[in-house]
């Protein structure tokens, strides 16, 4: 199958599960999942994982799986920040970007943000306006930037991205599902942008508000911590009980326990079964 894009990825009643990767285990873990379970999705990559996997070399080797395997599968920048990052990752056959300038006054960030699509011509790109929460910064919900519906729409007409992330009391990091989601804020916000919406930090959303969140708009749900801690834990109960020095024995039981984790969040997306039909809407 060749790359999905992201623009038919997202044109769809259910959201498409975005996993993020850094190295060959967790690709592999991603794309089993989504075959096991028929389900469309998007392997995406931080610039710190390209950083440490090495954003060539990573690209390769999730390009030729994605070529292998029959469901439609996307690869997307997470949270680019720096514009050679985003020329880097068009150049090396990314399907999609993210530019992320939610950090900084609304202007700067239409103005990068018109930067990266010119510095990836034609690529589709997601774009976030309103900025969550950071990982060592687990703010209460009434601290979080929300998203403003008037703002949001002001964004969307000077940049016109292919999805827009927004920030309604979700936040990256969560490993325990105590986020609270602000709905009738969704409901506005959907209302006004024509483009799919993007939840990030959904680890710590649980399954029945991420099930709302879809049918009130979301369309593409980015996942990493609880792919980590499963990963890890599962890592870990390997090593403490075999003394095995081979690390394939102890990371095959890491990528499979990253996998079931994909499964559940797959299913929670409601993707699964979705790969045939993907984009036939
Ligand atoms: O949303 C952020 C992702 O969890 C990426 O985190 O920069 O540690 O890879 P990372
Ligand atoms: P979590 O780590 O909270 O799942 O968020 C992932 C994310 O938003 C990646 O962009
Ligand atoms: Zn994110």
């Amino acid at each position: 199958m060749t790359l999905a894009n992201l623009r038919t990825l997202l044109k769809n009643d259910y959201a498409v599960p975005a996993f993020n990767a850094y190295n060959s285990e967790t690709i592999q873990a991603i794309i089993q999942a989504g075959e096991e379970t028929q389900s469309p999705l998007i392997i995406q990559a931080s610039e710190s994982a390209l950083e440490y996997a090495g954003l060539e070399e990573f690209a390769a080797y999730a390009l030729k799986a994605i070529s292998k395997t029959k469901i439609p599968v996307g690869l997307h920048l997470d949270h680019g920040k720096n514009l050679e990052t985003v020329k880097k990752c068009f150049k090396n056959g990314f399907s999609s970007i993210m530019l992320d300038g939610s950090s900084k006054p609304f202007e700067e960030n239409v103005k990068i943000s018109l930067q990266a699509k010119k510095a990836a011509p034609g690529l589709p790109i997601e774009l976030e306006i309103g900025a969550l929460a950071g990982k060592e910064d687990y703010v209460e919900e009434k601290e979080a930037k929300y998203t403003s519906p008037e703002d949001a729409l002001r964004f969307y007409k000077l940049t016109k991205p292919d999805a827009l992330a927004v920030s309604i009391g979700n936040s990256h990091g969560w490993s325990e599902k105590k986020l609270k989601l602000n709905f009738q804020l969704l409901k506005e916000i959907n209302e006004e942008i024509p483009a799919p919406l993007v939840l990030h930090g959904s680890s710590g959303v649980s399954d029945e508000q991420i099930k709302k969140a879809v049918k009130l708009g979301i369309r593409k749900i980015n996942m990493d911590t609880q792919l980590r801690k499963s990963f890890t834990l599962a890592l870990k109960k390997s090593l403490n009980e075999n003394p095995d020095i081979n690390p394939r024995t102890h990371l095959t039981k890491a990528r499979e326990a990253m996998k079931k984790t994909c499964i559940d969040r797959i299913k929670v997306c409601g993707s699964n079964g979705k790969a045939k039909t993907q984009g036939k809407k």
